[in-house]
C-alpha cells in the first residue's frame, strides 16, 4: 500500500477518541513502518502544518477541529525471548494494550495481569507510566524506543532515563515534541509474585490465586466502576490523585477521618481525587451534555453530544469545589488538543 491510499482528508475524529467528542483533522493517517512514520511526519508537516500523533485517543480531549494531520501509530510486532529468569518483550507501539495483556495470559507469560483493561496502545504507555491496582508500567519496562522526527534518529532509553514517577515520565517533558514512541521492551520475571493490595484483590488468597483469576477480578472490578467509552464518551480519570505533604494530609485527614490515603515516598501522600470529589455532592452531577460519572466521579463522561468545552465547563467546576472545600487544586490527567497541537490542560481549565 502507498502511503497516499492511507491519507484520509477531512476526516472524523470522533472514532479516533474515546471522548467521542465530534471533531475532525484536516487529514488522518495510519502509519505502519517507522519509515512511513517519518516519512509522513516530514510530508505532513512541511509548509508548518502541525502534525499529532495518537494512539487510541483515550487519553486526550479535543477542544475543536484539529488543523493539520492526525497520524495513527499502527506499527505492529510482538517479539518475545526468554532466559531463565524472566522473558524480554519487544512490542511495536500500535499494538492494543489489553490485547498484549491478554495474549501473554494465554501464553502463560505472566506479570501483566493487574494492568487489564487499560485501553489505549502500548506506545503510550509509557507516556503517563501507566497504572492499575498497585501495578505501574515503571515496574516492568525495561526500555522505550524513541524516533526523532525532525532527524529521523532512532534512540533507545532505558527505564531510569524515561524518568517514570505517578502518571508522568520524560515523554511529558523533555521529550514531549517531535519524539515518537516505536516500541517498547518489557521485562516479566518468571518468579511470579501476585500483587494483591488493592481494593477487592484482597479478598483473594495469595496462597492459591493464579494470574488468570487476578485478571478476571480485575476486569469485573474495572466494567462494575468505569464507563465503557463504547456507551458513554470518557477518558478514563479525568484528573489526577493528588499528592500532598504529611503535614496537609494529616489535617485533612483530622477533618475526614474516613478519607482514603496512599503513602508516598518522601513522606508524601496520595488522596483519592473520586472521593474528594464525591465529598462535594458531585457524583452523578450533570452539565449540559456531560456529567461526572455517577458510580466513579473521577471520570467525566459525555452524556450527550457533549463538546471539549462543555468537558471543560465541567471539570472547571468540579476543581473549583474540590478548592472551595478542601483548598486543594486538581490537576486535570487527560492531554487537551487545540486547533494546532496540545494546550496547557492547566491553563484552560484556570
Ligand atoms: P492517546 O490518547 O492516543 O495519546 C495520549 C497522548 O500521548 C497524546 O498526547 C498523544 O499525542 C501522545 N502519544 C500517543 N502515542 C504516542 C507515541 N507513540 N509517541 C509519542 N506520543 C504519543 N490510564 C491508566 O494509567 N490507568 C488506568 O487504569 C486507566 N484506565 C482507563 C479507563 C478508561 C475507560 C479510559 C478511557 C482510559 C483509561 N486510562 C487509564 C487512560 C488511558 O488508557 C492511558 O493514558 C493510555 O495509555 C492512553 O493510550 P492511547 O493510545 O489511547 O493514547
Ligand atoms: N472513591 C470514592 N468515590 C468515587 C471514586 C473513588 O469514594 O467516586 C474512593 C474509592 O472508594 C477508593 C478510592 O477513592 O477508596 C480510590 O478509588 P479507585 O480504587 O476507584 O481508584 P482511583 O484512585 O479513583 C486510580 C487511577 C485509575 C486506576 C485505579 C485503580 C488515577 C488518576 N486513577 O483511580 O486509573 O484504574 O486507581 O488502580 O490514578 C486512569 O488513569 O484513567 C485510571 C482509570
Amino acid at each position: 500500500m502507498k502511503n497516499e491510499d492511507m491519507l484520509i482528508n477531512k476526516a472524523a475524529l470522533k472514532p479516533l477518541n474515546t471522548f467521542a467528542i465530534d471533531v475532525r483533522a484536516q487529514c488522518v493517517a495510519a502509519v505502519r513502518t517507522e519509515k512511513e512514520l517519518v516519512t509522513l511526519w516530514r510530508r505532513a508537516t512541511e509548509n508548518n502544518m502541525p502534525a499529532l500523533v495518537l494512539g487510541s485517543g483515550s487519553n486526550v480531549l479535543f477542544l475543536e477541529d484539529y488543523d493539520g494531520t492526525v497520524l495513527l501509530n499502527r506499527i505492529a510486532g510482538i517479539m518475545i525471548r526468554e532466559n531463565a529468569d524472566a522473558w524480554y518483550l519487544h512490542v511495536g507501539a500500535g499494538e492494543v494494550w489489553h490485547d498484549l495483556v491478554t495474549t501473554c495470559l494465554d501464553y502463560q507469560i505472566t506479570g501483566l495481569e493487574n494492568l487489564a483493561m487499560i485501553p489505549g496502545c502500548v506506545g503510550s504507555a509509557p507516556i503517563q507510566n501507566i497504572g492499575a491496582y498497585g501495578v505501574e508500567l515503571a515496574q516492568l519496562c525495561e526500555y522505550v524506543d524513541i524516533i526523532q522526527l525532525k532527524t529521523g534518529v532512532k534512540r533507545r532509553l532505558s527505564s531510569n532515563e524515561c524518568e517514570f514517577n505517578y502518571r508522568d515520565s520524560i515523554f511529558k517533558h523533555d521529550l514531549r515534541e517531535h519524539n515518537v514512541i516505536v516500541a517498547v521492551g518489557l521485562r516479566l520475571a518468571k518468579a511470579w509474585r501476585p500483587v494483591l493490595d488493592y481494593g477487592d484483590l484482597t479478598l483473594l488468597n495469595i496462597g492459591n490465586v493464579t494470574p488468570r483469576q487476578i485478571y478476571t477480578a480485575i476486569c469485573a472490578m474495572r466494567c462494575s466502576k468505569l464507563p465503557d467509552p463504547a456507551l458513554a464518551g470518557n477518558a478514563g480519570s479525568f484528573f489526577k490523585n493528588p499528592i500532598i505533604d504529611a503535614q496537609g494530609a494529616e489535617k485533612l485527614l483530622q477533618r475526614y477521618p474516613d478519607a482514603p490515603y496512599y503513602f508516598q515516598p518522601n513522606s508524601r501522600v496520595k488522596l483519592a481525587a473520586g472521593w474528594l470529589i464525591e465529598r462535594c455532592k458531585l457524583k452523578g452531577y450533570r452539565l449540559g451534555g456531560t456529567a461526572v460519572h455517577d458510580k466513579q466521579a473521577l471520570v467525566l463522561v459525555n452524556a450527550y453530544n457533549a463538546t471539549g468545552w462543555d468537558i471543560v465547563a465541567l471539570a472547571r467546576h468540579v476543581r473549583q469545589q474540590v478548592a472551595q472545600r478542601f483548598d486543594l487544586w486538581l490537576e486535570p490527567e487527560v492531554r487537551f488538543i487545540g486547533a494546532k497541537g496540545e494546550v496547557d490542560a492547566l491553563r484552560v481549565i484556570a
